[in-house]
């Protein structure tokens, strides 16, 4: 009795689009419900975009490498919760673009570094981190603390972002330059810094 099985066995292209077919069911499985879940989209209650200097500031990271040494996102795990706090989750990162997750760890996660040191320390550990960490074998970034901020891109910045999703609005925009005028790159990043994981609060 034939079950049709000759067909397809006869007939290669119909074969090539059958397997296919099957091959992708397992990733077509695990990627459509993405589209529909509302939590990896929807920011996480309170998450405010970048204000213009912690966006330059979060520039000033990406350009000096900070995210080779330092990764942003706290797994579930208990090794993890007890010295970072919350895990990290999708929502606290929607208005990234692109996200610092990174991927390695010669200093720790900084996802919930906001809030944990002064300003001043954050200071101090830029120009050069043995001043308060003596084992530290982080490098010093202390141009950072001479280098001005370049306003004359805040705005484009910021459009950029807004044309990615980031609900800026044209009043925000239009201030941007103004906020960052005569700030240094080592008070942008310092803002950024500041920033980060704040919104998830945290029982460390
Ligand atoms: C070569 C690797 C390396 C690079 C590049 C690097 N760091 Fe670090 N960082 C470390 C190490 C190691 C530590 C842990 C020792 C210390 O606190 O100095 C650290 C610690 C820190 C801490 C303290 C974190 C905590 O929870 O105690 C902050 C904040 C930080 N780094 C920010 C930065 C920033 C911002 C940049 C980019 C300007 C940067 N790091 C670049 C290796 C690095």
């Amino acid at each position: 009795m034939s079950s049709g099985h000759d067909i397809v066995e006869k007939n290669t292209g119909l074969m090539a689009l059958l397997i296919v077919l099957v091959v992708s069911m397992g990733g077509l499985a695990e990627i459509v419900p993405l589209f529909f879940m509302k939590d990896t989209t929807e920011p996480v209650a309170g998450l405010k975009p970048y204000s213009a200097l912690q966006l330059e500031g979060r520039d000033v990271y990406i350009e000096n490498g900070c995210y080779l040494c330092h990764s942003q996102m706290i797994r579930p795990f208990r090794a993890e919760t007890e010295r970072y706090g919350h895990y990290s989750v999708a929502g606290e990162f929607v208005y990234d673009h692109p996200f610092q997750w990174g991927s390695k760890r010669t200093g720790p996660d900084l996802a919930r570094v906001g809030g944990r040191y002064s300003d001043d320390w954050h200071k101090v550990h830029l120009n050069n981190p043995r001043d308060v960490v003596p084992e530290s074998n982080m490098p010093g970034f202390p141009w950072l603390s001479t280098t001005l901020i370049d306003e004359s891109d805040t705005a484009a910045k910021m459009k950029t972002m807004k044309a990615l999703g980031v609900p800026y609005t044209d009043e925000e925009i239009a201030k941007g330059a103004e906020e960052v005028k005569g700030k240094t790159e080592q008070d942008a990043l310092i803002a950024y810094l500041q920033n980060l994981g704040t919104v998830v609060k945290t029982q460390r």
